[in-house]
């Protein structure tokens, strides 16, 4: 169709434009009503995180900790940034990111625009102050395309809306127990059935890891060593009580971001399922649920071939969730 210049074809063209539009927006989780995501925000947003421009040694992008190839983990126990310099904590994944309510290991962060401030200025992540982040972005191949998207030079809030826009895209739901839930039942071995019968009952895991994504959003205590002289909530809080109390992780994508806990100090699933099943490193602080559970070595294998049916095989080679593609 041609765009003629009579009112009709007009108001005809303005409505395929906004389908047109529409209809190339990525799937996005839930986002905030000041930062609705547009397919040129979240373009700008993906190619700064796989950018290693906005970091002290000019060799960090979010992306080095937030590897796609690896459910957007980095590997490593803990995370190494600008420098070498390593941080305590170990990188979650970032997929269905959106769906998180409290972000970091304490929760203490409540959206994802204000988050993305949090590892540029980290001296051990990109290590970079907020002057010096303007400074390069407008100094950058990508002044212009803030101009045209937010109408001005970049700032820290456009920055941060557009990564967070990308990282709203970063939506995954099909992982074999999605597939036998929907019906499929054989998508899941007879092992990984056995080992879901467990998580949903006598192994208790259901509790704090609900819902779709597999964590309730809340902090909790799973007697888990502590780590890096890391006291978790009680950073914040300044509680006693909230001593080695983490939020939940998701479980998603579990078989791809070894190891395991907020410092990695776990480093395989079974060595978890193992953690969990003799009670873990009894604390005062340790949740009731997490006690001795009595689970025979084959009930251990089962609950480890259920977590590892958490993966979505495809989020390695899926394109959109990778560096954009240089012409
Ligand atoms: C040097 C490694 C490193 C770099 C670079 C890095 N991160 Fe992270 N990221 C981490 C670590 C480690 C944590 C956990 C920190 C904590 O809980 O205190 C984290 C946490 C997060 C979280 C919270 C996730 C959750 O579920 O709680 C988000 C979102 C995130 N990073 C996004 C980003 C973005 C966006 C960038 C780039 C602007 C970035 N990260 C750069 C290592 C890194
Ligand atoms: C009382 C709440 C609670 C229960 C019950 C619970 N978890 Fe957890 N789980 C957590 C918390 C909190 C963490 C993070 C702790 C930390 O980093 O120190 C965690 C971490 C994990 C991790 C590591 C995730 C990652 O990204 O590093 C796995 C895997 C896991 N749990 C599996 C299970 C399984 C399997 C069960 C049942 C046997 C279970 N959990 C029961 C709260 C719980």
């Amino acid at each position: 169709m041609t765009c003629l210049h009579k009112k009709l074809t007009l108001m005809l063209c303005a409505a395929l434009g906004s389908a047109l539009a529409a209809a190339s927006l990525p799937q996005t989780g839930p986002y905030p009503e000041a930062n609705p995501p547009t397919p040129e925000k979240i373009a700008l947003g993906r190619a700064l995180f796989f950018d290693p421009l906005l970091s002290e040694d000019g060799k960090v992008a979010c992306a080095t900790c937030h590897r796609p190839d690896r459910a957007f983990t980095d590997g490593g126990a803990v995370s190494t940034g600008a420098f070498g310099r390593t941080g305590k904590r170990s990188a979650p994944s970032l997929i269905n990111v959106a769906y998180r309510t409290r972000l970091f290991w304490h929760g203490g962060s409540p959206s994802l625009e204000l988050q993305a401030l949090g590892p540029l200025s980290d001296h051990n992540e990109h290590a970079l102050q907020p002057e010096q982040i303007v400074e390069i972005l407008r100094a950058s191949r990508y002044a212009p395309e803030f101009k045209r998207i937010f109408g001005r030079e970049p700032d820290l809030t456009a920055l941060t809306q557009a990564i967070a826009s990308f990282e709203r895209t970063l939506v995954s739901y099909d992982s074999p127990f999605d597939r036998y839930q929907s019906g499929d039942a054989h998508a899941l071995t007879a092992s990984q059935v056995r080992g879901m019968d467990l998580f949903y009952d006598r192994a208790e895991c259901f509790h704090c890891h609900n819902g779709n994504n597999f964590s309730d959003n809340l902090p909790h205590n799973n007697a888990s060593e502590l780590f890096n002289e890391d006291i978790g909530v009680a950073q914040l809080s300044g509680q006693d009580a909230d001593v080695g109390k983490f939020i939940t992780p998701t479980l998603r994508n579990i078989a791809l971001t070894a190891p395991y806990m907020h410092a990695g100090q776990m480093k395989t699933l079974r060595e978890v399922v193992q953690h969990y099943n003799g009670g873990g490193q009894a604390n005062p602080n340790t949740d009731p649920l997490v006690r001795p559970l009595g689970l025979t070595d084959q009930e251990v294998t089962d609950l480890v071939a259920f977590l590892e049916a958490l993966t979505d095989p495809t989020i390695a080679t899926n394109k959109a969730f990778g560096p954009p593609e240089i012409p």
